[in-house]
């Protein structure tokens, strides 16, 4: 073992537990710096930094034992992974696999195949919206990973909404919908969709109507729900059992990973693991499986005070703490769903990752705002990283790992609209 070895194994084991070994005996200073860039203490120590001194690079070879030596460390049961670092009161979800079995409250009974099947064809039925143009899979569109691909989501008229399409995979694991949590069932949500003036412009009553003309669904209905009378509340419940099934398949590299293919995930993304969990501080808020603490923090990105100001969650609860807050996105799949945050401003990872790395935006009052209670505060769990171009690289190729393998979804067979089918009613 050569000497370079050694310090490597020591210093990473430094991390790993928590503390370094470098006060402990005098480094040369090559090795200082070293153990320097491979230890965290200046994103720990000191809380509020104005700006961050960027960790060296190491060499090409210590990047590679560093891999190695972090790929058996992960390679162990989760109780011996190095703690992440996590802030004052943040409980520790580990990052995991999606549960196999799907949450189910007491009160539902479990959804029939019928009733998923039906689910499809509505979720894919423009007869939903009052211009029999827009289907929900207009903007959650499978074959881009169930989002749109757009800055912001484009509603009738092909008006410019507010926020960005978010995913709508393992959806069935949340609380809240929404970037600002406003719905708490898919029910509630598809409602919303569906009645919203600038999405889909309709109402139950338009749409049953419309549903229960065609013989098809009447049958289906029946089928699913034991008649043949199309009441909304079914509707909504087929959109939702049939968006209960968009689940991830525990397959992408790091699913595999943690099920023990040792070499599922390459060297970068095994180094990108790791930062995530600790000098990246991304597990404060992205973790478990879904990586998402499904809570809701502000990053700096409200606009305060601008005309694209969004306060988010304070909209819903009004309270001037939630002003600028925004619902902690799961990562799953997060390669295919640019562009990125609420408002979709950021247009690739790496933009993303720049700007974690400097802490995120902090936005200055002016006069007259310096004593508004809704003036933003941004997260404390934010703040300037230091990470060097590698580090950066290695924290895309982890969330690149979080990657599914793409599958073919055959949309949704609805009954096909005839002509004039829907002429009275627009
Ligand atoms: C015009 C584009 C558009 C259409 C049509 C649309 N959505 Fe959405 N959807 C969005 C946008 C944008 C958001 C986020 C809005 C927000 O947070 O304020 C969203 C949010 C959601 C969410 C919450 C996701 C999350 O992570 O919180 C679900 C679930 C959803 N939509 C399902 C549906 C269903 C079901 C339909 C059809 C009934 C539908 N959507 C129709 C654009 C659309
Ligand atoms: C303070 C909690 C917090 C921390 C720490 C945090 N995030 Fe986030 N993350 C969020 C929230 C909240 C959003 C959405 C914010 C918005 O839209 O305004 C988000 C958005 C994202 C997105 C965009 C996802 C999408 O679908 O638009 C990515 C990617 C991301 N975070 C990765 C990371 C990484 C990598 C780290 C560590 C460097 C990290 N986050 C640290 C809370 C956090």
């Amino acid at each position: 073992m050569n000497f370079n070895k050694v310090i490597l194994i020591c210093c990473v084991y430094g991390v790993i537990s928590g503390y370094s070994l470098y006060p402990m005996r005098v480094f040369t200073h090559e090795e200082a710096t070293f153990a320097q860039a491979i230890t965290v203490e200046n994103a720990t120590t000191n809380p509020n930094p104005a700006r961050m001194p960027t960790r060296p690079l190491l060499q090409p070879q210590q990047y590679i034992e560093l891999a190695a030596f972090l790929r058996d460390t992960y390679s162990q049961e989760k109780e011996k992974w190095p703690k992440p670092f996590l802030d004052e009161g943040v409980p520790h979800e580990e990052l995991s696999l999606v549960h196999e079995v799907l949450p189910r409250s007491a009160d539902r009974p479990p959804d029939t195949k019928e009733q998923r099947d039906l689910g499809k064809l509505l979720f894919f039925d423009p007869r939903l919206s009052r211009s029999g143009e827009m289907s929900c899979a207009t903007c959650h569109n499978p074959d881009l990973a169930w989002a749109d691909g757009l800055t912001v989501a484009v509603g009738r008229h092909r008006r410019l909404l507010k926020r960005n399409t978010p995913s709508i995979m393992n959806n069935a694991f949340h609380s809240h919908f929404f970037w600002d949590g406003r719905a708490s069932s898919f029910e509630q949500q598809a409602e919303q969709a569906i009645t919203n003036p600038d999405e889909m412009n309709s109402d139950p009553e338009l749409v049953t109507r419309r549903l229960n003309r065609v013989p098809r669904y009447r049958e289906l209905f029946n089928k699913a729900y034991g008649s043949e009378d199309i009441k909304i509340k079914d509707v909504l419940h087929a959109l939702a059992a049939f968006q209960r099934t968009l689940i991830s398949s525990n397959a992408s590299a790091f699913d595999r990973f943690l099920q023990g293919q040792r070499d599922a995930l390459g060297d970068a993304a095994v180094r990108g693991l790791h930062l995530f969990r600790t000098t990246a501080r991304c597990m404060n808020c992205h973790s478990g499986p879904l990586l998402t603490d499904n809570k809701f923090h502000d990053l700096g990105l409200s606009f305060f005070g601008r005309e694209r100001e969004d306060l988010g969650r304070y909209k819903i609860t009004g309270n001037p703490e939630d002003s600028g807050k925004f619902k902690t996105p799961g990562l799953r799949n997060v390669s295919r769903t640019a562009p990125y945050m609420h408002n979709g401003i950021l247009l690739t990872l790496d933009d993303v990752l720049r700007l974690y790395n400097a802490g995120m935006p902090t936005l200055r009052p002016t006069n007259e705002q310096s004593n508004d209670p809704l003036f933003p505060k941004k997260s404390h769990h934010l703040r300037p990283l230091g990470l060097n171009q590698r580090d950066l690289d290695d924290l895309k190729a982890f969330l690149e790992s979080l990657e599914e393998p793409r599958r073919r979804i055959s949309p949704g067979l609805f009954p096909a609209i005839t002509d004039g089918e829907l002429a009275d009613e627009e």
